[in-house]
């Protein structure tokens, strides 16, 4: 069918036509932004998933969101080699600069100028290839401990904000790039802001690992966050995922091509569009039928292959691709570490250091202790298909 039409949106972080699914998500985020603005509590939101499966498109969404309901939104995609300091400093900036403006938090808005200079130049902060340094001022945002200095700053943001008559959303993505530490303190940080009923709001997206904290921050996230898992789509959603655009350009599926790209993805958001997609274009006519979508999948997986899947493995070393490949070589995760060290005739303690560096990569994770995972959905297929002879 004319390929000019074709509704579906695979990529990272796409607007799919229909985002299928994820209700209780948005609706969770609505009620929480009104209530916060309001002064009530509730509770920050990080959203939990394996790669593909729609975090991202969810968190800007949640942004939209916050706008609307009057927030200043800072949305912060972590990579894996920056400061948290250095990437919330733009941001903040930002945000102060907009209350600036406003009379009613002018003079709030000048004092978190403050405490922000006072943040960059104890973090060493750099913009372009400059490190500010001024002369902090005593007793704002200086004392060095990242979570105190946090909270210092949130303070100063969230009262300029409610001078304002308005709230902040501060929207991260790939947590689990942020280190420990500094996941940590922005979590005691939020919540010691929270406790003060200043209008903030958190929400997070990263994979499934992030939620093993240790200590202070776990005690707290755990009774203060709620971890929404954005998972595959179960059948209902994933049928509408693809109909539903299907026919809004007036078009139809028949009812066992629909069922056959719901079996092959597993539900998956991203596989979902990328069979859409290629099932469209695959049908010469309405309606789309079983063998169009028999020859989509060919042209999906070749995609994916080339795609999605290659571009996670080529960011591997050649050991970390070995323990992989044992790992696809036991079939269907999770994994026992146990059963990988023997499948690569090696001691499980001499594996731990090039385990923990592919979970630092974000290519598995343990979802419980002793078991390891892939975070990309279909991956050991991938392994199988491709790279084992
Ligand atoms: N609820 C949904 N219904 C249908 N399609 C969706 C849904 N959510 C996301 N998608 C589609 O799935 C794909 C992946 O979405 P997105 O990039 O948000 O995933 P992600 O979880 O952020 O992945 P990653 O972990 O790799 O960053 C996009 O093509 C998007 O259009
Ligand atoms: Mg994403």
């Amino acid at each position: 069918m004319d390929p000019v039409r074709n509704p579906f949106a695979p990529g990272a972080g796409t607007q799919p036509p229909e985002l299928a699914g994820r209700d209780q998500i948005i609706s969770a985020a609505e009620t929480a932004t009104l209530r916060i603005l309001q002064g009530r509590h509730d509770k920050s939101q990080i959203l939990l998933g394996l790669r593909g499966t729609g975090k991202t498109v969810l968190l800007n969404k949640i942004e939209q969101i916050a706008e609307d309901a009057g927030f200043l939104t800072s949305f912060i995609e972590a990579p894996e080699t920056q400061t948290l300091a250095q990437l919330m400093f733009p941001k903040v900036h930002q945000v102060l600069r907009k209350l600036s403006v406003i009379e009613a938090s002018r003079k709030a808005a000048q004092d978190g100028m403050r405490a922000l200079r006072n943040f960059a130049a104890m973090f060493k902060v750099t913009i372009g290839d400059v490190t500010i340094h001024t002369e902090p001022e005593p007793g704002i945002a200086d004392s060095g401990n990242l979570e105190y200095d946090l909270i210092d700053l949130f303070l100063r943001v969230g009262e300029a904000a409610k001078a304002a008559g308005k709230g902040w959303a501060l929207l991260i993505d790939e947590l689990q790039y942020l280190n420990e530490k500094e996941l940590g303190a922005l979590i005691v940080a939020i919540h010691r802001i929270n406790q003060r009923n200043l209008p903030i709001i958190f929400f997070g997206a990263g994979l499934p690992q992030i939620a093993a904290l240790t200590g202070d921050a776990k005690s707290y996230a755990e009774r203060l966050f709620d971890y929404p898992p954005v998972g595959a789509l179960d059948a209902k959603a994933a049928h509408s995922a693809i109909q539903q655009p299907i026919e809004q350009e007036g078009e139809r599926i028949e009812p066992d091509a629909l069922d056959m790209i719901v079996s092959n993805t597993e539900g998956y958001p991203y596989f979902l569009q990328e069979w859409g997609y290629q099932s469209w274009n695959a049908a010469d006519a309405s309606p789309i039928t079983t063998t169009d979508v028999i020859t989509a999948s060919h042209a999906a997986l070749k995609r994916l292959d080339d795609g999605f899947f290659r571009v996670r493995l080529e960011r591997l070393t050649p050991k970390e691709r070995d323990y992989v490949l044992a790992m696809a070589k036991l079939g269907k995760g999770p994994y026992r570490s146990g059963d990988v060290a023997d499948q690569l005739g090696e001691k499980i303690q001499t594996l731990g250091p090039r385990r923990a560096q592919i979970i630092r990569k974000g290519m598995i994770y343990s979802p419980g202790h002793g078991d390891i995972d892939f975070t990309v959905p279909m991956f050991d297929d991938f392994l199988r298909r491709t790279q084992i002879v």
